[in-house]
């Protein structure tokens, strides 16, 4: 576990990571918003779509981050202005072709298409139960062979991504760094899941994997100095960002 550089940006999953046990969120809310204006920047990075994670976070009660990350790294959103940022979307455009990627997923045996309103132009989601690397793999090889640049994203032994390949919830987080000047080792991230993984595979980021994360998250991570919490969901980012000097003690005798 590293302390290092002052931490200058939190980027978190919601659902089982900073989301899933009440307590935990009212504490994390707690401390949050307790803290002074120096206070790291907040990203929220998750699978859902935008208008869908920020119904989350108000139904919740978790604090206003000032980025949300939504479709696995496939949108940006600046909270501030509330817009969607199309530097970020053009990024994904290349060699992107979601037709014929619906195409050939669509055919593979157990395969179930998720609710539309999980869809969009840059993300091509799917229910897949139980599937083995081998099977990612497979569909890999064969979204090459068909000339597609996509990428295969698998989560919670359930839900499969098919992204461009430009996108993901670690290059989401690299992009905006970039565009605030933040360096990566002034980064904090958390998750649970796979989907999370590729941010903690961001060099220089220290990570935060929540108590209940899923093992293809801690797979993963095995090998990097990713902070393993003890406590599940927001008691494991708080576990964390004490660890990483971000939350202080007195932050929380001061409440
Ligand atoms: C969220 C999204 C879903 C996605 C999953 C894993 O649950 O709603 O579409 O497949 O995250 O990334």
């Amino acid at each position: 576990m590293r302390r290092g550089k002052k931490v200058r940006l939190v980027c978190s999953d919601i659902d089982g990571t900073v989301l899933g046990a009440p307590e935990a969120v009212t504490e994390f809310r707690r401390i949050w918003d307790g803290m002074s204006g120096d206070r790291p920047l907040l990203i929220y990075s998750t699978g859902r779509l935008l208008e869908d994670a920020k119904r989350v976070i108000r139904e919740g009660g978790l604090p206003m981050p000032e980025y949300f990350i939504g479709g696995v790294g496939t949108m940006v959103e600046e909270v501030k202005d509330g817009k969607v940022l199309k530097e970020y979307s053009h990024v994904l455009d290349q060699n992107w072709d979601r037709r014929k990627v619906d195409e050939l997923v669509r055919g593979i045996e157990g395969i179930e298409a998720q609710a539309d309103e999980q869809q969009h132009e840059w993300k091509s989601s799917w229910f897949w139960h139980d599937a083995a690397e081998e099977d990612l793999d497979r569909l890999r090889s064969t979204l090459k062979e068909a000339g597609l640049e996509a990428q295969v994203i698998y989560s919670s032994a359930r839900d499969l991504d098919v992204l461009p390949v430009t996108a993901n919830k670690g290059n989401a987080l690299r992009w905006i760094c970039q565009r605030l000047g933040i360096s990566l080792d002034e980064a904090v991230v958390c998750g649970d899941t796979g989907n999370d993984a590729s941010m903690f595979l961001v060099p220089g980021v220290r990570g935060i994997a929540v108590g209940n994360a899923e093992p293809e998250l801690l797979e993963a991570v095995r090998g990097t100095d990713a902070h393993l919490a003890k406590g599940k969901c927001a008691a494991g980012v708080i576990e964390g960002l004490k660890a990483f000097g971000v939350i202080e003690d007195t932050n929380i005798s001061n409440s």
